[in-house]
């Protein structure tokens, strides 16, 4: 079987070769995730995966207010208190370029929040973020990873202080993890995804940053231990969780696309036959893709026209506009029969 890009050669697995017909099991609806996220039934989605821009390093050829936290200071507001996303958006503030980490974090963490009452008791939440090194002066491309491609760039000035130190690395995904436990989420697997063909860079006083993290999070009930849909058998041999899988250019030459290798385990491990996959940061769509290619629905959300197009044409789904709900819903097929095992607490850690 050969995927999108022309480059995934793995087998299905014989439980999970549904005949879905792409175009009917997938939708894409264009917006912002934090307004979409309300376009969904309550406790309906099974499992949220993705990967949302990382901090400071793609504009994603949105246009941004660069000086928004002089607004926001002259507006009342300190650097150490995060404005709320509606402000910072109405304001002119893009996902991913907040002037500081912890805004960043504050950002992510209440669009998960808001997901939250349209995920099923027993649902998954995958994320995948990268890291950066604080530098004063950073650059910051419209599109593509490090190393791959020459794209247009942006410098700005990014203000210093606290652990914001040339040559830091900041740690974002600890920081968007722990933020994410105080708000009751539960971790449960700090997955590393090992790239072992990143590009060589020119530093010379440390080692190449290989390694991004995807983090597994579930629900905490109001009592009693976490119970979620979880199929072992259908991660990698070994169940470690280190995973290696080597990046690719995306689809579109450039784009940080997930690849089908590192997706597709925690798809089928995290989320039932026939259950509802979301992807609130879709992209190209690739998750979209392997979740229907492998019995699941699946629906994305992007606020960039471009890349809701090529979502659409990578999963089949219909692009429709953030008041076009009710067409988006007419794409989804009827759910399967929800298959899997509720995994029931047994005590281990
Ligand atoms: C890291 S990429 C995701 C790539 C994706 N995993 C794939 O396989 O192609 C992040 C995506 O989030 C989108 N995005 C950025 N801010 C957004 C927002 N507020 N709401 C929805 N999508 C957003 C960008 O347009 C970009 O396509």
């Amino acid at each position: 079987m050969t995927d999108a890009d022309g480059t995934f050669q793995l087998p299905m697995p014989p439980q999970v070769q549904a005949p879905t017909v792409l175009g009917e099991a997938a939708a894409v609806r264009l917006g912002d995730a934090y307004d979409l996220m309300e376009s969904l039934d309550s406790s309906s989605v099974d499992l949220l995966i993705t990967s949302p821009p990382y901090w400071g390093h793609r504009s994603y050829g949105r246009e941004h207010n660069w000086k928004i936290h002089e607004e926001w200071q002259r507006a009342g507001g300190t650097v150490e208190t995060p404005p709320p996303y509606e402000w910072y958006r109405k304001a002119g503030g893009v996902l991913g370029l907040e002037p500081f980490p912890d805004w960043y974090v504050a950002h992510l963490v209440e669009i998960f929040e808001r997901a939250r009452p349209r995920l099923k008791g027993t649902a998954s939440v995958w994320v995948n973020v990268g890291d950066t090194y604080f530098a004063r002066w950073s650059s910051i491309r419209e599109s593509g990873r490090q190393g791959l491609g020459d794209n247009a760039r942006v410098r700005r000035r990014t203000p210093m202080g606290d652990y914001r130190q040339e040559k830091q690395l900041l740690m974002i995904p600890a920081r968007f993890a722990i933020a994410m436990q105080a708000r009751r989420w539960i971790l449960r697997n700090d997955v590393i995804w090992f790239k072992p063909n990143v590009p060589p860079r020119p530093e010379a006083d440390r080692l190449r940053l290989s390694h991004e993290h995807f983090f597994h999070f579930v629900l905490r009930p109001k009592e009693g231990r976490a119970k979620y849909h979880y199929d072992l058998a259908a991660v990698e041999p070994r169940a470690h969780d280190v995973i290696e899988v080597p990046v690719r250019a995306g689809q579109d030459g450039h784009s940080a696309t997930f690849p089908a290798d590192l997706i597709r385990p925690r798809i089928l491990s995290s989320c039932p036959p026939g259950g509802l996959v979301l992807d609130p940061f879709c992209g190209t769509g690739r998750a979209l893709a392997v979740a229907v290619q492998n019995g699941r629905r699946a629906i994305g959300f992007d606020v960039s026209p471009e890349f809701a197009k090529a979502a659409r044409g990578t999963a089949g789904g219909t692009v429709a506009p953030a008041k076009g709900n009710a067409r988006a819903r007419r794409a989804i097929v009827k759910p399967g029969t929800p298959g899997g095992r509720i995994r029931k607490s047994n005590g281990a850690r």
